[in-house]
């Protein structure tokens, strides 16, 4: 029993309002960088093994044939690097996502390009795949040692590489995160990379699914292994182009789905000084507009393809809400940001 009142009362959720108030005082890039060290190090010294219990947030789920601890997971952007994940997963995270990585290392957009709308709880970013590249990205996830949950590496294309070649760009980061994968997440949906929603087009998607599909079956062969792919997609799809889409998953064998990336969609923050600055909107506001997506897909795929539900979540009934609508699982970002690791572990205990 006292344990367990310990453990409840965690030092990470006790300090937490006091560490965001003063990371929310700095610019939110250096936050972010803060607080992942502050992370790592805490791993390190061992504090996060003392107060995290590990057993209160297992209830084991089989999706894709991958076992997940429970359906809460991180999505892609938060850990680019992949040299976080034992800290995260010691939170009460099932499952990482990493990313996105693109096969050559790239700094991304010129700073700044991380913004707070603190009244909305939500976020904009124009960070442009900024990342060290695969291979690193594959060593780091070789690093971690604790972490038992499902790792997906979410993959993209180097700016500088043409549409017309983003497949060469795929395949590679493919072939490299293969053999040490949870799932791959192809991303096709972020707003910040010049063209690269273009390859949502039915007929590019059609493509890209047909070319990594093939090389999926040759590296299952060669690893006696089957790592699913995914794919994920934009909020900002309409009715028709989520049925063309589904169509062309469905016959192109794809394993799962993540609906959705942020939106572009700025409605729900036109108040805020900030609404104007490019990139993709995260946090509460998108929440209905990912559901919709969500919930659609879901009616066309019915069933035969599983989908991770991502956006907007920021408490146990929207996470909830996003099992209702066709999700098997979820992710969160945004609200981990504003709300520390205590949410991470309701919604792993809860769902
Ligand atoms: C700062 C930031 C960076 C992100 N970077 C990526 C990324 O590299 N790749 C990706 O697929 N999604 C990225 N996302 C999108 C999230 O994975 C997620 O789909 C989106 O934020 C909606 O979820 P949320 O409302 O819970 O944040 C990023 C989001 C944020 C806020």
């Amino acid at each position: 029993m006292e344990r367990r009142r310990f453990h409840d009362l965690s030092v990470f959720d006790a300090i937490y309002p006091i560490m965001k108030a003063g990371l929310f005082r700095l610019d939110p890039e250096k936050a972010h960088h803060l607080s992942m060290s502050c992370l790592r190090t805490a791993e390190k010294l061992g504090l996060l093994a003392l107060t995290c219990p590990v057993d209160e947030w297992v209830a084991p789920v089989e999706i894709m044939g991958l076992k997940f601890p429970n359906r809460i997971g991180l999505a892609a952007g938060l850990d680019k690097e992949g040299n976080t994940i034992d800290a995260l997963g010691r939170l009460g995270f099932g499952s990482i996502e990493i990313g996105t990585i693109t096969p050559r290392p790239q700094g991304g957009n010129p700073k700044p390009r991380l913004f707070r709308l603190v009244p909305h709880e939500a976020i904009i970013n124009r960070m442009g795949f900024n990342n060290p590249g695969i291979e690193e990205g594959v060593r780091n996830v070789l690093r971690s040692k604790t972490f038992d949950g499902v790792i997906g590496f979410n993959i993209g294309k180097n700016k500088d590489t043409p549409n017309e070649d983003a497949a060469s760009d795929y395949l590679a980061c493919l072939r490299a995160a293969y053999p040490v994968a949870g799932y791959i997440a192809v991303n096709l949906s972020s707003p910040n990379t010049p063209g690269l929603r273009d390859l949502q087009g039915a007929e590019a998607s059609a493509r890209l699914l047909e070319t990594l599909k093939k090389e999926q079956e040759k590296l299952a062969e060669e690893h006696g292994r089957r790592v699913p792919l995914l794919f994920k997609v934009a909020p900002d799809l309409d009715a028709a182009h989520i049925r063309d889409l589904s169509d062309v998953f469905l016959n192109g064998g794809l394993d799962g789905l993540i609906a959705t990336n942020t939106t572009l969609d700025r409605s729900a923050v036109a108040d805020h000084p900030k609404a104007t600055e490019a990139g993709g909107l995260s946090g509460p506001p998108v929440f209905e507009k990912s559901n919709e997506v969500l919930e659609a897909f879901a009616s066309h795929l019915a069933g035969r393809i599983p989908i991770i539900g991502v956006g907007g979540v920021s408490n146990l009934d929207q996470a909830r809400e996003k099992l209702r609508r066709g999700a098997s699982l979820v992710q969160i970002y945004t609200s981990f940001i504003y709300q520390g690791p205590s949410l991470v572990r309701d919604l792993a205990r809860c769902l």
